[in-house]
């Protein structure tokens, strides 16, 4: 029963969405992670931001890029990822600052629930530029052609 459920939820999984686990160190002193564009996750990064001070209860993101690239790290505390494909959505889990998630251009996000202090790193394969963003669902999803 707990395969098959593992099973469903393997297959429910966003095409070209997945987490990604990173490499590190782990000693006395305490713990490394690192990641290295082209070789840890898929793209090169050109950019790097991080959100923080979320207020209980706000959301954040609510957009899908052309054209972008990004993975999400919770470099601490937690948050939840919504996926969307303009077909399903998946709520995935962020909790640990071992593994980041890659959402490919043409993904919807949302980006909610995070606990107090969490924060999240993104890396980005492109440089910020406002005309590579969806910022109305129902654009993106005529974009789709849904
Ligand atoms: P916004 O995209 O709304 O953040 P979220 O990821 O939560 O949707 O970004 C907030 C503002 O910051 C918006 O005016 C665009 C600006 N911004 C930049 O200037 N550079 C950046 O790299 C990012 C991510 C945002």
């Amino acid at each position: 029963m707990i395969m098959a459920t593992l099973f469903v939820r393997r297959l429910k999984m966003i095409e070209g969405c997945r987490k990604i686990p990173f490499r590190g160190h782990k000693d006395f002193r305490g713990n490394l992670v690192f990641v290295e564009g082209g070789q840890d996750i898929p793209f090169n990064i050109s950019r790097v931001y991080y959100i923080y001070d979320v207020p209980f209860g706000a959301s954040r993101a609510g957009h899908a890029h052309k054209e972008l690239d990004s993975i999400l790290v919770p470099l601490s505390g937690a948050f939840d990822v919504i996926l969307d494909d303009g077909e399903s959505r998946e709520k995935i889990e962020m909790r640990s600052p071992n593994e980041g998630i890659l959402i490919p251009r043409m993904i919807w996000r949302e980006l909610e629930n995070f606990t107090s202090g969490a924060v999240c790193l993104a890396l980005a394969s492109d440089p910020y530029d406002e005309e590579d963003y969806f910022r109305d669902y129902q654009d993106f999803l005529n974009a789709l052609g849904k």
